[in-house]
């Protein structure tokens, strides 16, 4: 451990958000490695504020030594009366009496899961009971959500269980400094939390802070290190296996389960082996002792996550193999210990020739994917972008998704705004996740993206799934970068834990334990400036990047700021085709690339059409003039004009209203947001006057309203 880090920003758990339950005399009951977590948590948040903690349920005792100041020790169940808080998890011993009333109230005694947790209220009691140690932990951030709410004595009676099993974050991080992409790729939030210049940092306090904000908002597993795996971090799976030992052992505290992203030349580049073919017995006793040794030293670890065959990863193509081949050879290895493979569908021709307007990109996962549906072992999760492209701030939901029911799927996001403005610009990402969470598939009526994932019965994939985003943070004291890009990871949780959550009401939570009410001069004002900047800034970035869809239009490489044609004669398959006459992509079965096809009806048909396409996705299915007249009533081009026009408008607004926020939060806080806030109204300007002026070029179009173009 490092003890000369310094602190970073507490997030959505600053000490003021523990008020409530730290004012409490609690008891906390039974016993494993997270009840003492929860009652570690419990006696710092009374230490705090003046409440006090008992611990019972614990081996053959029912009574603890004091291991605070503020704690006592009571017997099994004469705490009942003295208490305003229990507690407990369900074990082989006698629950303190009033739990088991509590319990009664509902009658319901279900099972609620690994992760579950009942809330209920009885004797004046607030009682958190839960099956699993992971329950009792996500009932006291439950708690701490609640605030003074959850002694109310009016609190209703609910069981919590999460949608999904596993709501994982992916680190894009390297061990070294990579030439191009530097520690974190698409990192914007500074350095690595984990490495530094190639070594492991072993922070112990930030990741045990990092953990806690984890669980805070739900999520239960992390990748470590980048999917683009360098020689470097290969090396994670052998011989620097300690290091993610280490991670795994201080993130254990929450409930996260640690996973590696692993070379699929490992047999080659760590084993010495010629090949690392799918189907070759050495290369299979090879991951098989590897897996063996990875397990010996992390009992928990959570498995492989993989990309192969993109974007220059090695992969089963080079030996005439096929994904399913690939990701079942993983699969097997991890097993007999319960692991699992995340295998990447982002698999497509990053060499293809810009003259060939038939070859399309959006195809390519389901081109390659869709016919091994039913091949994979039961422990490999299929892991698909959300939208066929690449986390641009507005794509369709991916065809993936509906066309793998016998595959398990996870549905993969970007809280890292590579494409939506790095961190540096306002982005809340929790509108536009609900949208594609709420889609659905197969038309009206029928089940969401969430509903396969959270394997809700019905026609369609019933294989259950993940939910998975490429994580945000590093090692900037906010963590993020930007202070309010925090709210991103935190959706993302809470999101994974319940998809049906309103994404304004979760902004509300993040909003109240992050600026606790208590510590500001104006809490009205602070919630009200929030929403104001934060509710619609999704779609206010759409309004002054690019248009319709159509996606892109940043410049290459970094991907920051606005570069109409930077991708348009290059081999990567992100192209607009803006002529003098229309723009955007034909990917109709009729005259285009057929991918409309991909997607069962209605949305096939839907999609097909020009006259009932959805405006926001003209462009990402039809090639149109620009005098097309949108469902809106507009044509394109003025459309493309009057959305960066107001984009820009809406952006100085949301500055205005933040400045307005002076002297009521944290001054740091304050300053951090305010310049970032100066440098969204630079670059959206840029945006705006960039693809007007493009547009306007290539049209000949004015602009309705007379307004400057360049
Ligand atoms: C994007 C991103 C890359 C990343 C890739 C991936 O293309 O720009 O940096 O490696 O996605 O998801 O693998």
């Amino acid at each position: 451990m490092n003890g000369e880090e310094p602190m970073a920003h507490a997030a959505w758990l600053p000490a003021e958000a523990f008020g409530a339950l730290g004012a409490r005399r609690v008891l906390v009951h039974g016993e494993g490695l997270l009840v003492d977590t929860v009652f570690d948590e419990v006696a710092g948040a009374c230490a705090g504020h003046g409440g006090q903690v008992w611990r019972t349920g614990v081996g053959a005792e029912s009574g603890d030594a004091p291991t605070a100041g503020a704690v006592r020790p009571v017997a099994g169940g004469s705490a009942v009366g003295a208490v305003d808080l229990v507690l407990a998890l369900r074990g082989p011993g006698p629950l303190p009496a009033v739990v088991a009333r509590a319990g009664t109230t509902t009658g319901d005694d279900g099972p609620l899961g690994d992760e579950g947790f009942l809330l209920a209220r009885a004797d004046d009691v607030t009682v958190v009971l839960a099956d699993a140690p992971a329950g009792l932990l996500y009932g006291l951030f439950h708690l701490v959500r609640l605030g003074e709410a959850a002694f109310d004595a009016e609190l209703p009676v609910r069981r919590h269980r999460p949608a999904l099993r596993r709501r994982m974050l992916d680190h894009w991080d390297n061990v070294a400094v990579h030439p191009v992409m530097g520690q974190v790729e698409r990192g914007y939030a500074g350095g690595s939390i984990f490495w530094r210049d190639g070594a492991a940092r072993r922070d112990a306090p930030r990741i045990r802070a990092y953990g806690r904000l984890l669980a805070g908002c739900g999520v239960n597993a992390i990748s470590v290190n980048n999917v683009n795996v360098h020689a470097t971090e290969a090396r994670l799976l052998t011989d620097r296996l300690d290091e993610v030992a280490w991670i795994a052992d201080a993130l254990r505290l929450y409930g996260v389960r640690v996973h590696l992203s692993v070379t699929f030349a490992a047999p080659v580049v760590l084993g010495d082996l010629p090949t690392a073919d799918p189907l070759d017995e050495k290369v299979r006793d090879w991951w098989a002792t590897t897996s063996a040794q990875v397990y010996a030293r992390i009992p928990d670890f959570g498995g492989y996550l993989v990309k192969a065959d993109s974007e220059g990863q090695p992969g089963p193509f080079s030996y005439g193999r096929d994904h399913a081949d690939g990701a079942n050879l993983l699969a097997e290895a991890l097993a007999p210990y319960g692991g699992v493979v995340h295998w990447r569908a982002f698999v497509y021709d990053h060499r293809q020739d810009w003259r060939d307007r038939f070859t399309d990109r959006a195809r390519a996962a389901y081109d390659h994917f869709a016919p091994l549906d039913g091949r994979f072992h039961d422990n490999v999760v299929l892991q698909v972008k959300f939208g066929p492209l690449d986390f641009q701030v507005r794509e369709p939901v991916s065809p993936v998704i509906a066309a793998m029911p016998a595959t398990r799927l996870a549905v993969e996001l970007q809280v890292t705004q590579e494409y939506t403005g790095q961190q540096r610009h306002v982005c809340y990402l929790g509108p536009w996740w609900s949208e594609v969470l709420g889609f659905r598939p197969w038309g009206p009526g029928e089940r969401t993206v969430a509903d396969v994932l959270a394997d809700v019965p019905g026609p369609g994939p019933a294989r259950g799934g993940d939910l998975v985003a490429v994580a945000n943070v590093g090692d900037d004291p906010y963590w993020c970068g930007h202070p309010l890009a925090q709210a991103n990871l935190y959706a993302f949780g809470r999101l994974a834990w319940d998809p049906r959550l309103d994404p304004g009401a979760v902004l509300d939570e993040w909003i109240d334990l992050t600026f606790p009410p208590s510590t500001s001069g104006d809490p009205a004002l602070v919630r009200a400036t929030l929403h104001a900047v934060m509710d619609g800034s999704w779609r206010t970035y759409e309004r002054y990047t690019t248009p319709l869809g159509v996606g892109f239009m940043v410049r290459p490489g970094h991907h920051y700021g606005p570069d109409v044609d930077g991708y348009e004669y290059t081999p990567w398959g992100t192209y607009h085709f803006a002529d003098r006459d229309g723009v955007g992509v034909d990917r109709s079965r009729a005259t285009g690339t057929g991918f409309t096809g991909q997607y069962p009806p209605p949305w096939s048909q839907v999609y097909e059409s020009r006259e009932h396409c959805p405006d926001e996705l003209l462009l990402f299915f039809h090639h149109v003039p620009y005098s097309h007249v949108l469902h809106s009533g507009s044509t394109v081009v003025q459309h493309i004009y009057d959305t960066h026009f107001a984009g820009v408008e809406q952006v100085v607004a949301m500055r205005e209203r933040w400045r307005r926020l002076a002297g009521t939060i944290d001054p740091a806080v304050y300053e951090r947001v305010g310049e970032r806030l100066d440098e969204q109204v630079r670059s959206a300007t840029e945006w705006r006057d960039q693809l007007n002026t493009y547009f306007f070029r290539k049209s000949g179009v004015p602009d309705a309203r007379g307004r400057r173009i360049h």
